[in-house]
């Protein structure tokens, strides 16, 4: 082929054309379009989501911003970062801002690595890792998760880090599997790893530990110059579709990120929620009460349906759908068992997420909803486990 006549997309860089892009939850208006389906039948628990929505409180500083959305939001996030600041008790000179923390991911990957490096993580932890790095062209070090835990092998990652590592990422707790490390030895794993590789420590599901689990990542950062810290308003804060993220280095990384960032990347909204949603505590307490109560509630109904799960300190639960005869018969031979169960559900308007994407098709992510939720998902998967078993 003539240079002439080599079209755009053959001319991409074949690091990007072998992306598989991101499979996201499905929305509730396209499963309402394709299935007939009114919406208000529809249950998602696709998405990781808060089933609370946003903090009131958040929601009406949203709303006064939208009086002036005439003018460019803050470049620089000022009040929101003096918020965050005053919250956590780190420097504001520490954080950096994103549109969802997928975007302080994406600094991180753009600003770090390059056709040349590379970046280690664990074999079913979140997508966006392994994205970010292809998308710069660098390469993805895949090491595997523990057995039966399916968590983090902080030995083995260590292990796997190289000269040419320039960053090792941690999802804790991590999705889609729920699990957890301690504290302890991520302070360890930090220790360990050499100081020209940034350890991100992904922190998107922080907020839904219970107490006896917590430790203070945000303090450390102070005393690691290789240490990223990111953290999400999608889950626990209920703000998903605003998009608003943040992370803490110390400086001279986070100069590095802002280096790349786009000069807007976070509207006036969500900066204006944001700053409200950090301070409304009885809106979190509510939200990780309810999220321990659904937790319980999805283990042990799901328990009693013989479908084992994996413990989550997540706000989701990861199952064993392939455990189920009853499940299983609704795959066809070799197909992931996950999938026909998710696809099944999906036309009862009960919207999980299949994770054969993650290597796992045997498994299916619940999100924890509310009460009423969790119980609809449950009563349609006990139905398939009925219907089936008889055979
Ligand atoms: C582990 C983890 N990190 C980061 C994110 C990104 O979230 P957001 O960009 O909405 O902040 C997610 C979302 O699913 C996640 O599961």
């Amino acid at each position: 082929m003539t240079s002439e006549r080599m079209t755009v997309a053959a001319a991409a860089p074949s690091y990007v054309r072998a992306i598989a892009p991101y499979q996201g939850g499905r929305p509730i208006s396209e499963i309402a379009r394709t299935y007939g389906l009114r919406e208000d039948e529809i249950v998602k628990l696709a998405s990781n989501e808060n089933p609370l929505g946003m903090s009131p409180k958040a929601h009406a500083a949203m709303l006064a911003a939208a009086n002036d959305l005439g003018r460019y939001p803050d470049g620089s996030g000022h009040a929101l970062k003096q918020a965050i600041s005053r919250k956590f008790q780190v420097p504001a000179d520490f954080i950096t801002l994103g549109n969802g923390s997928n975007d302080i991911l994406e600094l991180v990957a753009g600003a770090l690595l390059g056709p040349d490096a590379e970046s280690v993580f664990s074999q079913h932890s979140f997508a966006v890792y392994a994205l970010a790095t292809q998308a710069v062209g660098a390469r993805a070090v895949v090491v595997p998760a523990t057995k039966p835990a399916l968590g983090h092998d902080l030995a083995a990652m260590a292990a796997a880090v190289t000269p040419a590592t320039r960053v090792v990422w941690v999802a804790n707790p991590n999705n889609p599997t729920g699990s957890f490390l301690s504290g302890q030895a991520l302070r360890g794993f930090i220790e360990e790893i050499p100081s020209s590789v940034l350890m991100v420590l992904d922190e998107a599901y922080t907020e839904f530990l219970p107490e006896a689990d917590r430790y203070d990542a945000l303090r450390w950062v102070e005393s690691y110059p290789n240490l990223l810290v990111s953290r999400s308003f999608s889950k626990a804060y209920g703000m998903a579709g605003l998009r608003l993220g943040f992370g803490v280095a110390q400086p001279a990384v986070t100069d590095l990120l802002n280096r790349i960032r786009q000069p807007f990347n976070v509207s006036s909204l969500a900066q204006a929620a944001g700053e409200a949603a950090l301070f409304d505590e009885e809106f979190l307490a509510q939200t990780a009460d309810l999220n321990a109560r659904g937790l319980v509630q999805l283990e042990t109904g799901l328990s009693a349906l013989g479908v084992p799960s994996l413990p989550s300190r997540g706000n989701f639960v990861l199952a064993r759908v392939a455990a189920s005869p009853g499940l299983t018969r609704l795959a066809t031979p070799g197909a992931a068992v996950g999938d026909a169960v998710f696809g099944t559900l999906l036309k009862k308007g009960v919207i999980t997420r299949s994770v054969s994407a993650y290597g796992l098709p045997d498994w299916l992510r619940i999100s924890v909803g509310t009460q009423v939720e969790n119980e609809a998902f449950l009563r349609a998967l006990g139905a398939l486990v009925a219907e089936h078993d008889a055979g």
